[in-house]
């Protein structure tokens, strides 16, 4: 049996997967200093123990980030057998490459830190990039909430009287860059590969932060109700923008598919006040008081990961 952990990030979550595994997360101290240095003590027997720790790297990061750190480090030094990683969101996945010529890849920081660190195996949802499982060169596995929100969406659907058809619905990424993750999330939706795509072309101004424009539609929209799909959400431009252009281009109404919430200060309003009807998220960070809003629903993401901890 393994030993369940959970960092301060997302301890609902760990509740929740601690309950489909039928275990009692294990026990620990975590201090937090006046200075804002954190320290992690394991106060249960783990030698020779497969030991998982549950954190998700969402904001403040670099303060869950070292959190997790020192989780491995203080397993490896109570000698347990094995310390993986369960990091529901990876943050920095975005910083994957260098987008401006002097920049740092931030993502593979992170990975040689993990690996150096001793963790053995490291699991995730709906990593931003692919490409980026090829720079971990420990076991590593991603795995996808997709089907999870494409059936809430469904049912959603369905309890306002609508079909889930191919001829209704338009499901769009709302950047070039998440046109595979809208097709996956499509071909579940749907149960077939055969329906068109539709992409929002979207520019960023790379000085600038959190600013996108939506400048263009590719695919028809028109008299359909739409489904945006997307990794993440910060700002809410990405998906503001988006849903405007397609509602301007004549969609019935439009829904959003976001695995990670991972909101900005002002992103709850804007959402709120945006004319999205819905936005379907999961529970990979957690949702705090003040980022609650009519609009959004989360799904939990607790029994696909706790699916994947029970055969280790
Ligand atoms: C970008 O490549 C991501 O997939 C998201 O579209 C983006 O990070 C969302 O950010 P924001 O909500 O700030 O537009």
């Amino acid at each position: 049996m393994i030993k369940l952990f959970s960092g301060t990030s997302n301890q609902k979550l760990a509740e929740k997967i601690a309950q489909q595994l039928n275990i009692k997360l294990s026990k620990t101290e975590i201090v937090r200093f006046a200075n804002s240095e954190v320290r992690v003590r394991i106060e249960e027997d783990v030698k020779d123990q497969t030991c998982v720790v549950i954190q998700s790297t969402s904001n403040p990061t670099d303060t869950h980030l070292m959190e997790l750190f020192f989780f491995c480090d203080a397993l490896k030094r109570s000698e347990a057998k094995k310390v993986i990683g369960v990091i529901p969101y990876f943050g920095y996945a975005r910083q994957n490459i260098q987008h401006r010529e002097g920049e740092c890849v931030s993502a593979n920081v992170i990975i040689r830190f993990l690996e150096s660190i001793g963790f053995s195996k490291i699991y995730v949802v709906d990593l931003h990039d692919e490409a980026t499982e090829g720079v971990f060169s420990i076991p590593f596995k991603n795995l996808t909430a997709l089907p999870l929100l494409a059936e809430k969406i469904k049912e959603y659907l369905s309890n306002k009287g609508i079909n889930a058809d191919i001829e209704n619905i338009a499901i769009v990424s709302p950047d070039q860059g998440g046109v595979e993750r809208a097709r996956k999330f499509g071909e579940s939706f749907f149960n077939t590969s055969d329906f068109p795509l539709t992409v929002v072309e979207k520019r960023r101004n790379l000085a600038k932060i959190h600013v996108s424009k939506a400048v263009g539609i590719y695919g028809d929209v028109k008299g359909k109700i739409v489904i945006l799909v997307d990794d993440i959400i910060t700002s809410g431009s990405t998906l503001v923008n988006a849903a405007e252009l397609c509602l301007a281009s004549g969609a019935r109404f439009a829904l959003a598919a976001i695995v990670h919430h991972d909101f900005s200060k002002q992103a709850p309003e804007k959402l709120e006040n945006s004319p999205l009807e819905k936005i379907f998220t999961t529970d990979t960070i957690s949702l705090l008081e003040d980022q609650k809003f009519k609009k959004l629903e989360e799904v939990s993401v607790a029994a696909l990961l706790a699916k994947e901890l029970k055969h280790l």
